[in-house]
């Protein structure tokens, strides 16, 4: 894989299962951006997957009361009767989808709900399909509990939405999932009910198939989007489908490790089998924040969404403005995908082919310092990602030395 480092070094051998696995390129630019930084150079970070908002004042007071009440030892094995019922109904309220609390699970982020649910499903060989540009986790969760990540293009012009076509011809007799993460990290592309209705006919045509989703991005959506969840489209899918969903994204609460999802009871028991001897139950303060985060004021909801919406169309018309690059207006999440084929071919002043879109961003890095992700690390190219939750001010500055960075290109 040419976006790893192998984790094998001289006297260790990894077992197989993550043999072909290493640490992220996102994680690798991060702290090479960081060095970088902690040397004097002015490196300005896009790379950050979290918003730079702080967690709301009344779930940081649910959860010193919930310490103060004692709330500090093991819970119930996948999440408390209350925050349970607190999912039940935000999932009735917001996706006018109905799970009863013995068919929701809650687990240390919705990583470990993507881990748990693999864990519980995936044998050897099975394949689970992925749109791609796709979150990296997927693909190397999929990997490490022994399934065949596969990964079908969504281009920009198909505005990184799998088409139906596409869907059909992928399934195979080995198929056990099909994965839709919509608002998207890293292209910010959304399904609408339009968009999805094609790909949910293919999936009623393939009983053997399940749908697993990932809505973690559900309220950062703008221009009136209509966010809307698989199965509250198609009812009759919702037997074989994970509905997942968390508090990092929407409520700035990436430290508290609490994600939950939805789904047929019998997976659901399946998946805490798994939770069972990896974690044991998610944190239980983290667990009394979360139900006050789903049930307290969802006002400054709306608030943080203009204000991500307001740097969007600022990094959209910025980059737009450069040529060589071109950036299609996402619909939600905080990320940007630009495209970089214009600038492939190109040398630096420093006498360097730009080959790849990881080349350019090696370049921005060492001669801009600014830290952004190549498209290779989320499976296609050329590409790379801003994650534009961060200051005006650092934005405009970065775009600005994007552009100068380019300039110079011959
Ligand atoms: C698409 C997507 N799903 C899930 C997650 C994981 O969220 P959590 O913090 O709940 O583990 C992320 C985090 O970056 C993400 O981008």
């Amino acid at each position: 894989m040419d976006n790893r480092t192998k984790t094998e070094e001289a006297g260790f051998t990894p077992a197989s299962r993550i043999a072909a696995i290493g640490v992220s390129k996102i994680l690798q630019i991060g702290a090479r951006a960081a060095a970088m930084k902690k040397d004097g150079l002015p490196v300005i970070i896009l790379g950050a997957g979290e918003p730079d908002f702080d967690t709301p004042d009344n779930v940081k007071a649910a959860a010193k009361a919930a310490i103060d009440r004692g709330e500090t030892k093991y819970t119930a094995l996948d999440g408390t009767p209350e925050l349970k019922k607190a999912i039940s109904e935000k999932f009735r309220r917001e996706n006018d989808v109905d799970y009863a609390l013995d068919e929701i699970t809650v687990a240390t982020g919705a990583k470990q709900i993507l881990f748990n649910a693999f864990m519980a499903t995936i044998d050897p060989g099975d394949e689970v399909i992925i749109p791609t540009p796709y979150w990296t986790s997927y693909s190397d969760i999929v990997e490490i509990c022994g399934g065949v990540p596969v990964l079908i293009p969504c281009d920009a012009e198909a505005g990184f939405r799998l088409k139906a076509e596409q869907l059909e011809r992928a399934i195979t007799p080995k198929t056990r999932w099909v994965l839709f993460n919509s608002p998207s990290n890293p292209s910010g592309a959304a399904y609408g009910e339009a968009n999805y209705r094609p790909l949910l006919d293919v999936l009623l045509r393939h009983p053997h198939v399940w749908l697993m989703v990932d809505d973690m991005y559900e309220h950062i959506v703008y221009d009136g989007f209509r966010f809307v969840t698989p199965v509250a489209i198609e009812p009759r899918l919702k037997s074989r489908a994970l509905t997942i969903n968390g508090v990092s994204k929407a409520y700035a609460m990436t430290g508290w490790r609490i994600g939950y999802a939805g789904g047929p009871k019998a997976l659901i028991k399946a998946m805490a089998v798994i939770q069972s001897q990896a974690t044991s139950c998610p944190s239980s303060v983290s667990q009394a924040a979360s139900v006050e985060a789903l049930t307290g004021p969802q006002d400054f909801l709306k608030d943080r969404q203009a204000s991500f919406k307001h740097r969007r169309d600022l990094v959209v018309s910025a980059l737009n403005a450069i040529p060589g690059l071109a950036c299609r207006t996402p619909e939600g999440a905080f990320y940007t995908f630009a495209g970089c084929a214009g600038v492939i071919g190109k040398v630096t002043p420093k006498g360097r082919r730009i080959e790849a879109d990881s080349d350019f961003t090696d370049y921005l890095l060492e001669d801009a310092h600014v830290a952004v992700v190549p498209g290779s690390a989320f499976g296609l190219s050329p590409y790379f990602r801003i994650s534009y939750a961060t200051s005006e001010a650092e934005l405009t500055e970065a775009l600005k030395r994007i552009a100068d960075a380019c300039a110079k290109l011959a």
